[in-house]
């Protein structure tokens, strides 16, 4: 059985994940924002998970989580689930956050929400305020980058399975209530994933829905990769 950290637990895909890991026997360590937003995932964990409150926006908080993570006894997965569309937190929760964990959560199995709105993002470095105090990023850029830090995660730690996951769009807060595809399978592949039972899941891909995808082009780029996780290096002070 496994242990495994969930970001963004507390709502949606990252609820869902962690309700699907914890019926299938494994040890959650559920992320929310807030202990206040938490009850949900209380309600499935149960009243003796280890739930750890951190505003990801915040970089202090962020490395508290990952000193409550090793003080919990470390994971052997991650799911880097949390995410926004909008706002100055796009840099900071969605590509600075699963950095800094990345690089404080030792873990075998890795895998960032990417999405297929990826594929629209821009391929750029300069000009990112890192910190969020402006926009200077669209979500698909986020994903983008996100994409792109998965894809050069298995070259700086071999042996760690490093996976990036479009989950569709899905009818959770963030996909709006008519969004067409199915929430079950929309954290199903993270789920599996993060498990690593199955032998296709030790491998570094993109994915929807169990099938491997091909990303933007960027993505597989290694001077593009290099350049990222320098750029992510200098702003966090954190090597991988
Ligand atoms: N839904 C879709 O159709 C879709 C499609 C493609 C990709 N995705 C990706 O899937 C992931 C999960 O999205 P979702 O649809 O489940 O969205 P959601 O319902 O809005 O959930 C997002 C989660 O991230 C947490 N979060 C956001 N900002 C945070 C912050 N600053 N600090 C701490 N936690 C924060 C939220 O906590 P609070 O509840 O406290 O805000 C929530 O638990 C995201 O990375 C998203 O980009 C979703």
């Amino acid at each position: 059985m496994a242990r495994v950290l969930v970001t963004g637990a507390g709502s949606g895909l990252g609820l869902g994940a962690a309700r699907e890991l914890a019926e299938d026997g494994h040890t959650v360590l559920g992320h929310a924002r807030s202990l206040e937003r938490a009850g949900d995932l209380r309600r499935v964990l149960g009243e003796q998970a280890v739930i750890i409150p951190a505003e990801l926006s915040d970089p202090s908080e962020v490395r508290a989580l990952a000193a409550a993570v090793a003080e919990a006894g470390g994971v052997d997965a991650v799911i880097h689930n949390a995410g926004v569309i909008d706002g100055r937190g796009i840099l900071p929760v969605n590509v600075v956050a699963p950095y800094v964990l990345t690089a404080l959560v030792p873990a075998e199995r890795v895998v960032y929400l990417s999405s297929g709105m990826h594929r629209g993002g821009h391929p750029r470095l300069d000009g990112l305020d890192w910190d969020g105090l402006t926009t200077t990023a669209s979500y698909s850029d986020s994903k983008l980058l996100v994409t792109t830090l998965a894809a050069a995660l298995p070259r700086l730690r071999p042996g760690v399975f490093s996976n990036a996951v479009d989950p569709g769009w899905v009818p959770t807060r963030m996909g709006g209530r008519g969004a067409p595809d199915d929430l079950q399978l929309g954290h199903r592949t993270q789920v599996w994933l993060a498990e690593g039972e199955d032998p296709a899941t030790r491998t570094s891909a993109y994915w929807h829905h169990q099938r491997q995808q091909r990303p933007h082009p960027s993505v597989g780029d290694e001077g593009f990769q290099d350049r990222l996780v320098d750029a992510l290096r200098e702003h966090t002070g954190l090597d991988l």
